[in-house]
Parts: C-alpha cells; structure tokens; sequence
C-alpha cells in the first residue's frame, strides 16, 4: 500500500486544519454553504492554487454563475482567469443555463471555445464533457459549483440521490481531486445532514455563527475520510487575496 498523497487546498490556513497537508488525493470533498458565503471563491481558489503553484491543471464547471461573471466576480481576488485558460491549465464549462430552461432540455457550452448547443440535459453529458476536458488538459483538480443546481432537475429524491452517486463516480473515475459545492440547508448544529454529505470523502462547512451582538463567519471540517482533522469550527474572512481561515483562534 502506497503512502497517501496531499493537495494544497490554496486556502490559506485550511491545511493545518486538514492536519497540515491538505486534501488526500483522489478525494471529492463537498463545500457546504449558505449564499455568498465564498463557496464559489474557496473552489476557484483550490484551482487556482494547483494550477499557478503546483502544475496541476484544472476544469471549473459553473452550474450558476455565467463564465463573465465569475471571471469578473473573481478577478479583484487576483484570480486571472483567462490566463489560465489560455496557458491550457484552467478549463470552464459552463452548464449555468440549466436552471433557465424547462427540465428536458439546456444548452451547455465551453466557455469562449465553441457552443455544444441546446440539448436535452443529461448528467450522462456532463459525465462525458467531465472526461473529455480532463484529458484534453490532464486536469487533476475538478470543481462542480454548485451541485444543488443539478438536483433541482431530479425532484423525485431517489432519482436525484442516483444521479449524485453517478456524478462522485464520474469524478472518482477521472483521476482528480474534485470538488462540489452545495447550497447548506440547515444552519444550527441540530441540522439534518444533507445526502451529499455522506456520499463525499470529506465535507467542510462554511457557516454564519452569533458571536455575542455579532456574525462570525466559520469553516467546519466536518467529516474528512482516513484524516485526523481539526473538526472546530475555525473562523474565516473573505479578504481582497480570497478566503483565509484562522486555525488558532475559536468562534464559539
Ligand atoms: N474583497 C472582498 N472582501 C470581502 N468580502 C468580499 C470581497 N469580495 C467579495 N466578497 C464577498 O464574497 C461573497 C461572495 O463570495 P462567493 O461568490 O464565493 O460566494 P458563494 O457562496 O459562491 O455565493 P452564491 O451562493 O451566491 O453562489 C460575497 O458575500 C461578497 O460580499
Ligand atoms: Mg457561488
């Protein structure tokens, strides 16, 4: 049994909560939110981070958020995205129309390359686009932001836990450490755990605390496989370089 290998999750702070090294390889970690709670900056900066400081290529697919949007939402981080892509170590695919159209049918396409057109939705599609775009760039980092978008094309709960284990399938069988993000339903301790919570390797909550008169916000590592983690919530802020978390100090 070989020794198990680590990713830099880019954030700083985070890889001592991990333990010190960061996301086990192969991996998929689900990142659990509220709105505006830096799930799609903390998943663009793992990225991010692989691509410029680890040449590790990686594909972004945008579930939401149209791809000149994020690039600008993303860009006063510093994040340049389009010289990523153009260096063939960043891929954006973008899926967002899927919450505009009637259930059976979408348009997918890639981001400033060509447009795959208006098609039935299928996850089988995005499986595909996820193995083709991983081998065209030899990704091994992959983001699904958010992938509670997906679900709302599967209302019928069994259909949808189906299409979710097939998708951590897809992503487990293409090499990469990968990366969803969900829309966090429950807020207090008492939550109910969601279902992609327990299908991923490894969950870290992004949650809004009371701190006394005060909103804190907080990083959780809630559940991460074969690791022996920092499961306190850990304060965080979103600052003009992106997200850092404070691994020393105590929210509660
Ligand atoms: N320079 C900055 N300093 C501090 N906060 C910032 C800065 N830039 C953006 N923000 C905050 O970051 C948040 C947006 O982050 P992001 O888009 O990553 O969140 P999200 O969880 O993906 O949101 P959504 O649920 O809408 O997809 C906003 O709440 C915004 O106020
Ligand atoms: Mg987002």
């Amino acid at each position: 049994m070989s020794a198990r290998e680590f990713l830099d999750t880019g954030i700083p702070g985070l890889n001592e909560i991990l333990g010190g090294r960061g996301i086990p390889k192969y991996h998929t970690i689900l990142v659990a939110g509220g709105p505006g709670s830096g799930k799609t900056t903390f998943s663009i900066q793992f990225l991010y981070a692989g691509a410029t400081l680890h040449g590790e290529p990686g594909v972004y697919i945008s579930t939401d958020e149209a791809i000149d949007h994020l690039k600008m939402n993303m860009s006063p981080f510093g994040f340049d995205l389009d010289k990523l892509e153009k260096e063939g170590k960043l891929t954006i695919v973008d899926i967002s129309p899927v919450r505009y159209v009637a259930p059976g049918s979408t348009a997918m396409r890639r981001a400033g390359t060509f447009d795959i057109g208006r098609k039935d939705f299928e996850m089988r599609k995005l499986r595909q686009e996820i193995r083709r775009t991983v081998s065209e760039i030899g990704a091994q980092r992959i983001v699904v932001d958010p992938v509670s978008i997906l679900q709302l094309r599967y209302p019928e709960e069994s259909q949808r836990h189906y299409e979710l284990i097939d998708l951590v399938q897809a992503l487990a069988i293409s090499g990469c450490t990968s990366m969803l993000t969900t829309e966090l339903l429950g807020t207090g301790l008492e939550r109910e755990h969601q279902f992609e919570e327990y299908l991923s390797h490894g969950v870290i909550l992004l949650r809004t605390m009371i701190k006394g008169d005060r909103l804190i916000r907080a990083l959780q590592v809630s559940k991460m496989r074969g690791l022996n983690v920092d499961v306190e919530p850990r304060p965080y802020r979103i600052t003009d370089t992106g997200i850092e978390v404070y691994p020393k100090e105590k929210v509660l």
